[in-house]
């Protein structure tokens, strides 16, 4: 039996996740969204490329979420994207309500789901949909450092004339002004790139990787990325239907690891069948530690913001 995937937002991240998951075929996707027709449209038109694509997933479009009952996983990707000029946090106000309230109906519905958030301000996001959903953290966590590892992967293999596929990168922390790419962490077949390119070069592919949401938004001047994240969210959901145990970097509550607790930061985490089925500690040196720090205290801003 195909499993059930239902992807919330029918936007253009929302979108491109269920396409990206209804190619694979493992598992019949439901587009949700409040647009009357929206999802509706875009659900049909999908569903009339898997002759061309060679699946047999069904893919509806609704405003409802009765359709979504029974979901094997919940991607969450609701809520208003910044405009040139606005940080992600600047959206806490208005996704904070928006997620909350979508994540209320959608465990109303699918008590045992596994949800994967990937509204803005990420990591606070996630931590409201902790909040709603009452799901322990191996069900409910977020979408960011694999978008932001890939761009760090597409730069670095882009500088080096290498193939991004034999690039591995870290980055760590919130998905905002303070993540962490931890450089001597990234590889190109297993050599760390800082011994293959100078520290100046380096630093420049951490800043860039680091505004990599920012450069977008600039271009577009209407909106945010939506290949990458939508891209970014369907393998998490594949490690997950899959169980493949993948190491991936997930926004997830941590709970003493990197001596942080009560706060959702993204580290790597190995997702599979389960959910999170185990958060890895990295040995980081005490820079990087205090990076991390930071970032959790920035997320821990925003959760007074929201008042949870
Ligand atoms: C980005 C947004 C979507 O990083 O958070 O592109």
């Amino acid at each position: 039996m195909r499993s059930k995937v239902s992807v919330i937002g029918a936007g253009n991240v929302g979108a491109t996740c269920a396409f990206r998951i209804a190619e694979k075929g493992y598992a019949d996707v439901v587009l949700v969204d409040i647009v009357e027709g929206l999802p509706q449209g875009k659900g049909l038109d999908m569903l009339e490329a898997t002759p061309i694509i060679d699946s047999d997933a069904n893919i509806i479009g609704t405003n409802g979420y009765e359709e979504t009952a029974g979901s094997d996983v919940v991607v969450i990707t609701s809520g208003i994207p910044r405009k040139p000029g606005m940080s992600r946090d600047d959206l806490v106000k208005t996704n904070m309500q928006i997620v909350k309230e979508v994540t209320e109906k959608v465990v109303q519905h699918s008590p045992d789901c596994i949800i994967i958030v990937v509204s803005n301000p990420l990591d606070a996001m996630v931590q409201m949909a902790l909040h709603a959903s009452k799901l322990p953290r191996t069900k409910v966590f977020g979408q960011s450092g694999v978008l932001d590892s890939a761009r760090f992967r597409t730069f670095i293999a882009q500088e080096l004339n290498v193939s991004v596929e034999d690039v591995f990168a870290c980055v760590l922390g919130g998905h905002g002004d303070t993540m962490v790419p931890v450089p001597r962490l990234c590889t190109v077949g297993g050599v760390p790139i800082t011994e293959l390119l100078p520290r100046e070069k380096v630093d420049a592919l951490v800043e860039r990787t680091v505004k990599g949401g920012a450069e977008i938004v600039a271009l577009l001047k209407t909106g945010s990325a939506f290949y990458a994240p939508g891209t970014a969210s369907a393998q998490m959901v594949d490690a997950i239907i899959l169980d493949r145990k993948k190491i991936l970097p997930c926004a997830t509550l941590l709970e003493g690891e990197y001596g942080i607790s009560g706060v959702v930061v993204g580290v790597p985490a190995k997702l599979g069948q389960n959910g999170i089925e185990q958060v890895i500690e990295l040995k980081l040196y005490d820079e990087e530690l205090a990076a991390l720090q930071k970032s959790a205290d920035a997320v821990k801003g925003l959760l007074k913001v929201m008042g949870i």
